[in-house]
């Protein structure tokens, strides 16, 4: 597994740290509200279990899964829903919570289709941005590190289903994808 690496880019004492400064974050945010953090299958794993445990009030939390990439490591702007929320949203305070934002498409879409069954607000928190490769324009109000258009695994981030144990997030050499 630590063959395909070319470089870590965070490491887990970093992640941690982040972490706990964006749950306070979210915390002062929401002190007073309904929130429901909402995760998206299954990159966000390590990162939703580290950050709801960063959040110190009570919460609800649910899960979707969708799909907009197959087993290629490009985007088709297409989303699917593979599992739907177990609640309703309506008059919660969501808040999505995802790995990585890239094209933005599949933020896009979940913060429209929670808007449309009735959410009282939806905002985003995702532990990465590749700024660079925005295709639609999405609002992250929460976002752990930038990072370069580069092919990235670990903490949940996967290529081809395989690196989200690594506790670290790190770029995968060229020759494993291309
Ligand atoms: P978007 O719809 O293009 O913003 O894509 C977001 C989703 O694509 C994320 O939830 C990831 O599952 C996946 N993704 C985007 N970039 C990477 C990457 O560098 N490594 C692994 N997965 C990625
Ligand atoms: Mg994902």
């Amino acid at each position: 597994m630590y063959n395909d690496i070319k470089e870590i880019l965070i490491t887990e004492e970093q992640i941690q740290t982040r972490v706990k400064e964006m749950g306070k974050q979210i915390y002062d945010d929401y002190q007073n509200s309904n929130l429901l953090m909402v995760g998206v299958l299954k990159g966000v794993v390590p990162f939703f279990a580290d950050l709801m445990r960063s959040i110190d009030m009570q919460i609800n939390i649910d899960f979707m899964s969708v799909s907009s990439y197959g087993q290629n490591s490009s985007s088709t702007g297409e989303v699917r829903i593979l599992k739907d929320l177990d609640y309703s949203v309506i008059d919660k305070d969501v808040l999505i919570i995802e790995d990585i934002i890239d094209s933005g498409y599949t933020l896009n879409y979940l913060k429209k289709l929670f808007l449309e069954r009735g959410a009282k607000s939806v905002r985003i928190c995702a532990f990465l941005d590749k700024v660079d490769n925005r295709e639609v324009d999405v609002e992250v109000e929460y976002i752990g590190y930038e990072l370069p258009n580069e092919f990235i695994i670990g903490y949940g981030l996967d290529y081809a289903e395989k690196y989200r144990n690594l506790p670290f997030v790190a770029s995968l050499k060229e020759e494993v994808y291309s």
